[in-house]
């Protein structure tokens, strides 16, 4: 009987292979005719398989989800699973969406064909691919192409915009994203990551030109095409050079008797970071070997993600610890982002617990590195008028940068989360004649200078490399620092963190509750403890309610396709809860501050947030009652 079967499936299998005639008849025509499109459209034969095969066992769950659907094209713009279908990363959605970007660009921008477009990619499986897809649609639209020939850095694509003066950049990347998932990610002429409406345009012009062209397969011609020019060797030199020039203590540097170890994250950041040490005037770091280089199956870790804490750190702790290193930074798989942590010295430091290192959070590295960037900028322009200097963060990050604005007289503004703003509000205020020296969001993103308009977690390293060694020779670390500069402009103790939920519309119903708190609309929460903590202030970024500004009307864009909502209680706390655009998570960033002339006992106030967390946990978005997943690590 089992053979009998066997037997069935294979000369439906042999049937199929020769020339599509499987029969797609899943009762619903809708579905049929997408699946039938599809196929006629595809040339990936290893999709064709398993679609064939999802037909074969009749899933038309699976199937209406990957036919019925279709990834959206957003400002972050494509990301997704790897894998068949029109709702997940593939050649056909690759070329759809290649072909609909390159006509909104021909649109939208003069001299398109002579600006050209620059393209690059990460180590994950098919970015390579997808790469050289979406070379061959431009170049055969007569647009000129700059397509890197190997892994690059996610910056490198920001920073070539600029560089050419290109009409956009794509990089093929997912980020830190587990190893299934893929994206496409798109910057505009400016060099900053698209902002809406572009985002919705793009979809529309991908939705007119579904039908792939012939040409737009033909990969090959791309390596014989004069309009395809590898910037590489370029982008090295010019990146690297501009780097040398912010290099303060070259001296310090090559003596400085500090060992660095660095990690990858199976990416694409080895041979980069090591350039950036190496214009740096450091000696080599030592890298973790079984991460250096990159691998689509991060075999060493969880999560390719150098957020989640100390379990993506693991290795690196080892590999320090056997070297006597006592530093490590740690790249994200496309190196735009930095985790960093530190041997503990000190210990009678109040944020180190007993633990051997101490792994910095967003926060402090946006402390110690703005610091450094002042530090720099005083030293380097000696009649400093800081009235024309800006630091950015996002709203959910710490205010430090704020505190330290005030006291140093430069200037501080927030933006929405993400860095397509604060790369939005840096081409404005460029344009208006001001020099943004600094701009990092709490996600471990920090951008130093402003030749890059994004995050960028190669300058990032090795700036944070030289403050060390710098403040080695005064027998300072960075701990000690940040302790220092908590003194000088106030505690700023953070809290973050996530709680996971797969159901959109138990995410909407949370907070649906808290607009609704007591039964009208925008009554929002008023306490939380049974009254023992306040709440002054809410600011609901999804619906534009603000009741600390005039009629009751936010200042900052509103979005209504995510959640966010901040409560600001009278004791100073101020916590934001808030959907995740990449990830199916409700994400928390809390933070209490005491002015600089108040130095209070911190241990009290660590207690003080904690309480106050876990109680708005528990109180607003219910885990339980809503079967939230708490984060891994
Ligand atoms: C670091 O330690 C490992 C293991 O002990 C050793 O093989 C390696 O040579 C060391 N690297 C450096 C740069 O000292
Ligand atoms: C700094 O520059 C601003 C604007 O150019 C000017 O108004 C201000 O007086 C200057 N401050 C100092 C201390 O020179
Ligand atoms: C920045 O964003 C705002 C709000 O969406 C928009 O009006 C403005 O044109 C953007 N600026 C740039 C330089 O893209």
């Amino acid at each position: 009987m089992l053979n009998l079967l066997f037997t069935i499936v294979i000369l439906h299998y042999d049937i199929s292979n020769m020339a599509l005639q499987i029969s797609i008849n899943t009762g619903n025509i809708e579905l049929d005719n997408k699946i039938s499109e599809w196929l006629k459209w595809n040339k990936d034969a290893a999709a064709e398989h398993e679609i064939q095969e999802l037909i074969l066992n009749n899933d038309d769950k699976v199937l209406s989800n990957l036919f019925l659907k279709r990834l959206e094209f957003g400002t972050a713009g494509l990301r997704g699973c790897m894998g068949p279908g029109y709702n997940q990363m593939n050649d056909l959605v690759i070329v759809q969406t290649g072909q609909g970007l390159s006509m909104y660009l021909a649109d939208n921008i003069v001299d398109v064909t002579e600006k050209g477009i620059i393209i690059g990619y990460d180590g994950r499986h098919c970015s390579k691919r997808f790469a050289e897809l979406t070379a061959t649609i431009f170049v055969s639209k007569n647009i000129k192409v700059y397509l890197f020939s190997k892994v690059v850095p996610t910056p490198f694509i920001p920073y070539g915009v600029l560089k050419y003066n290109c009409a956009a950049g794509i990089m093929i990347t997912a980020s830190h994203n587990p190893k299934n998932d893929n994206g496409y990610k798109v910057y505009w002429e400016n060099g900053a990551q698209i902002i809406s409406p572009h985002d919705k345009e793009i979809q529309k012009y991908i939705l007119k030109n579904l039908e792939p062209m012939e040409s737009s397969w033909e990969v090959t011609k791309i390596y014989h095409s004069s309009l395809c020019i590898d910037p590489l060797d370029d982008v090295m030199q010019f990146y690297f050079n501009d780097l040398e020039e912010t290099v303060l203590y070259p001296e310090v540097n090559k003596n400085t008797i500090l060992k660095f170890t660095y990690t990858p994250m199976h990416g694409v950041g080895y041979q980069y970071m090591t350039a950036a040490f190496n214009v740096a005037n450091f000696k080599p770091f030592i890298v973790v070997e079984e991460q250096k280089l990159p691998d689509p199956e991060f075999p060493t870790v969880k999560f390719p993600n150098p957020e989640e804490g100390k379990s993506a750190l693991d290795l690196s702790i080892q590999v320090a610890n056997k070297n006597s290193s006592s530093i490590i930074l740690a790249n994200d798989p496309d190196a735009d982002r930095l985790a960093c942590a530190t041997k503990i010295k000190n210990k009678f430091l109040y944020f180190c617990d007993s633990d051997e290192w101490y792994i910095f959070s967003g926060n402090e590295l946006g402390a110690l590195l703005g610091w450094w960037m002042i530090h720099k900028y005083q030293v380097q322009y000696a009649d400093v008028n800081f009235s024309n200097v800006y630091m950015l963060a996002s709203t959910v990050s710490s205010k430090i940068l704020a505190s330290m604005a005030k006291q140093e007289g430069f200037n501080f503004e927030e933006t929405l989360t993400g860095f397509k703003w604060m790369g939005n509000r840096t081409v404005e205020l460029e344009k208006m004649g001001k020099t943004v020296l600094f701009a990092y969001e709490e996600a471990i993103g920090f951008m130093c200078g402003s030749k890059v308009r994004d995050k960028d977690g190669i300058s990032a390293g090795m700036h944070l490399a030289e403050l060390a060694a710098y403040l080695e020779t005064m027998g300072l670390t960075l701990l000690d620092l940040l302790n220092e500069i908590y003194i000088q402009y106030g505690y700023h103790i953070s809290k973050s963190s996530y709680w996971i939920c797969h159901e959109s519309s138990i995410i909407k119903k949370i907070f649906e509750r808290l607009r609704t708190y007591s039964g009208k609309l925008n009554t929002y929460p008023t306490d939380i403890l049974d009254g023992k903590y306040t709440i002054i202030g809410v600011r609901d970024l999804t619906t534009g309610y603000d009741n600390t500004k005039p009629n009751n009307k936010a200042v900052l864009p509103i979005s209504k396709s995510s959640q966010m909502i901040t409560f600001t209680f009278e004791n100073g706390l101020v916590i934001t809860l808030r959907t995740s655009g990449t990830e199916p998570k409700i994400k928390y960033y809390s933070e209490l501050c005491t002015p600089p002339d108040e130095p209070e006992n911190v241990e009290v106030l660590r207690n003080i947030l904690d309480e106050m967390v876990s109680a708005v946990v528990t109180e607003f978005l219910q885990p339980e009652i809503n079967g939230l997943l708490s984060r891994i690590s």
